[in-house]
C-alpha cells in the first residue's frame, strides 16, 4: 500500500511524524508538500493527494492541517474521495469499516502526535465491511454524479 501524503504549514509537523512513524512500518508514501512551516494555501495539497488516489497512484492518503477541516473539505470536492477529518480512533476505524474513507485528515491543532499515530495506525489497518454500507457508499456517489458535471 502507498499513502499519498500533504499538509499546509499548520499540518507540516505532523507530516513530518507521520512520515516517520510509516518509514519506521515500512509502508511506502509519496510526499505532495507542503516541505515548510511557511505559509500557504491547504487546497492545492488536498487537490495533489486526491488526485493521486483517484488516479491510483495512491492507495490512500492522510492530509494534515491546523484543524483537519479546510483540507477535509478540500479533498472531498474531487469526485471519487472520501475524507475524514477524524480526532479520535473510534471515528477512524468506522471511517474505513462503515465509510470506505480513502483519505483520513487530522488537525495538528487539535490532536497531539501520540493521539494522531494512534489514529493514523487504526485507520491503516482497518477495512471496508461492505454489505448494507456498500449501499449507503454507492449512493453516496449517486450524489457526487448528480452534482460534479
Ligand atoms: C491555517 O492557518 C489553517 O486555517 C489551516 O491549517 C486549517 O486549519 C484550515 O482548515
Amino acid at each position: 500500500m502507498k499513502i499519498a501524503l500533504g499538509s499546509d504549514h499548520g499540518g507540516y509537523s505532523l507530516k513530518e511524524v507521520i512520515k516517520k512513524f510509516l518509514d519506521e512500518k515500512a509502508i511506502a508514501y509519496e510526499d505532495f508538500g507542503t516541505y515548510s512551516t511557511e505559509s500557504t494555501d491547504y487546497p492545492q495539497f488536498a487537490e495533489k493527494v486526491a488526485k493521486a488516489v483517484v488516479s491510483g497512484v495512491c492507495e490512500r492518503g492522510i492530509l494534515c492541517c491546523g484543524t483537519g477541516i479546510g483540507i477535509s473539505i478540500a479533498a472531498n470536492k474531487v469526485p471519487g474521495i472520501r475524507c475524514a477529518a477524524v480526532s479520535e480512533p473510534y471515528s477512524a476505524l468506522m471511517s474505513r469499516e462503515h465509510n470506505n474513507a480513502n483519505v483520513l485528515a487530522l488537525g495538528a491543532r487539535v490532536v497531539g502526535e501520540g493521539l494522531a499515530l494512534q489514529i493514523v495506525e487504526v485507520w491503516l489497518n482497518a477495512e471496508f465491511v461492505g454489505g448494507r454500507h456498500a449501499n449507503r457508499v454507492n449512493l453516496i456517489s449517486e450524489i457526487e454524479k448528480k452534482y460534479c458535471k
